[in-house]
């Protein structure tokens, strides 16, 4: 359905060319100091048009805040954002009258529904992921200020192209003898680093949002080389998210990860999802794998390694939280493919209208979005259920070993 979230709830609407495209946000907590741009700030990192590596669709995507705010402070009523839909071109769709794009939306969505919309791909469409990204600005915000947690996605991949030192496993070890002992930490001191401290600012140096020259130079030149060959390529972006607190996640069925997976496949044009050491984690004895427990200063405990990625059983344990994301290549191309019509007719299709050659460097934003809304709900549910059980008498009858100890 078209709704995320438990207490901090978002709902998306509109379709690529109707009138309009935004979200409704409901739970976001009264008092939270909110302009228009503390969301055009994301929004405008998702727009179209940013760059040659992106589609030319030419639209600013302002926001315009509808509700729930006054004289710039949020008042806990739902929150109402609009964005227009202004450079549209329907026209450019006719050929998908008799065709549904290979690899797209178009049949299932007529399959599903009975009715599809007239142009574009409607509700599948890349448009849509403004009202999230516009509700996960808005999430950001209270993180940020209630908590110092901050969030930044990177491309990490494009096509065959890596990230040194990433958390892009290389390729399998070819003789099954020698793959234990290879690796000593998920994560290279090079890719902790960058983990810890990357910034946004760092991220949009880089037209691919490569946060590396070389390697974002490289990936450059194979955008531009699938957009010149009138074909697509796809990649992978890396997100972490800093200075969570311990105990977010609801086990069994919302544990953390499983909210996360759930948030980062309803992105479009994703097809996978992995947290902390993912599949590279399979691969490695447990000796290694395990994240050993170290006093930190604050007196809570850390780990010396975070293969976990900051989730265990579901649940948050104080680390950086990072996970990527595989998106594919973008179905529309330009090149003409073999295919049938709706009818069955066999046929060539000829994609016209703006694409993206390569969508990662404009997921970027909409992964962050997506992480804030995850983290917002879990952070409100966590809060409802200590503020509930704070008004109990404390427990005084069970064993000191059942209970959290009390910290100064
Ligand atoms: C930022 C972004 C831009 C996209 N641009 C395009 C595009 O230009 N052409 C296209 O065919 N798909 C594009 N997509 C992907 C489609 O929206 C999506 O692949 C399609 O609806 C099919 O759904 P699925 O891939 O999730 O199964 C984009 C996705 C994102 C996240």
């Amino acid at each position: 359905m078209s709704t995320f979230g438990t207490l901090f709830r978002v709902t998306t609407y509109g379709e690529s060319h109707c009138a309009s495209v935004g979200a409704i946000i409901d739970g976001c907590p009264p008092g939270l100091k909110l302009s228009a741009q503390d969301v055009q700030t994301q929004l405008s990192r998702r727009r179209p048009g940013q760059s040659n590596l992106t589609t030319p669709r030419d639209e600013k995507d302002l926001v315009h805040l509808q509700s729930g705010i006054e004289h710039g402070v949020t008042l806990g009523t739902p929150i109402g954002l609009l964005v227009k839909n202004e450079d549209q071109r329907p026209h450019d769709y006719s050929e998908t009258d008799l065709y549904p794009r290979p690899s797209h939306a178009d049949y299932t969505y007529l399959q599903k529904y009975g009715i599809k919309a007239s142009s574009g791909g409607g509700r599948s469409s890349a448009r849509e992921t403004i009202g999230r990204v516009a509700a996960g600005a808005i999430a950001e915000k209270y993180l940020k200020e209630a908590h110092g947690i901050e969030i930044v996605a990177f491309v990490s991949s494009v096509g065959k192209i890596r990230l040194p030192s990433s958390n892009v496993p290389p390729s399998a070890a070819a003789n099954e003898d020698e793959d234990d002992d290879e690796i000593d930490d998920a994560l290279s001191p090079e890719f902790r680093t960058l983990l810890a401290t990357l910034t946004r600012e760092e991220v949009d140096r880089f037209p691919t949002r490569c946060p590396h020259l070389e390697t974002s130079e490289r990936m450059t030149k194979r955008i531009i080389r699938a957009k010149e060959a009138k074909d697509s390529i796809g990649g992978t972006v890396t997100c972490v998210i800093r200075n969570v607190p311990a105990g977010l996640g609801e086990p069994v069925f919302d544990k953390f990860e499983a909210k996360l997976g759930h948030a980062m496949l309803s992105i479009p044009a994703t097809k996978a999802f992995e947290i902390g050491s993912g599949f590279h984690g399979t691969e490695v004895p447990g000796s290694k794998h395990n994240d050993r427990f170290v006093r930190r200063e604050d007196g809570n405990l850390g780990t010396t390694t975070n293969w976990s990625g900051g989730v265990q059983g579901g649940i948050t344990n104080g680390e950086d939280i990072y996970f990527r994301i595989g998106f594919k290549s973008p179905a529309t191309i330009s090149q003409s493919q073999d295919t049938a019509q709706y009818d069955g007719t066999p046929g060539t299709l000829v994609a016209r209208g703006r694409h993206d050659p390569c969508v990662v460097p404009r997921a970027v934003p909409i992964v962050e979005a997506m992480a804030a809304l995850v983290v917002m709900d879990e952070l409100l549910i966590q809060n409802a259920r200590k503020s509930t059980a704070s008004l109990l008498p404390p427990v005084t009858t069970l064993p000191p070993t059942m209970i959290l100890p009390a910290r100064e």
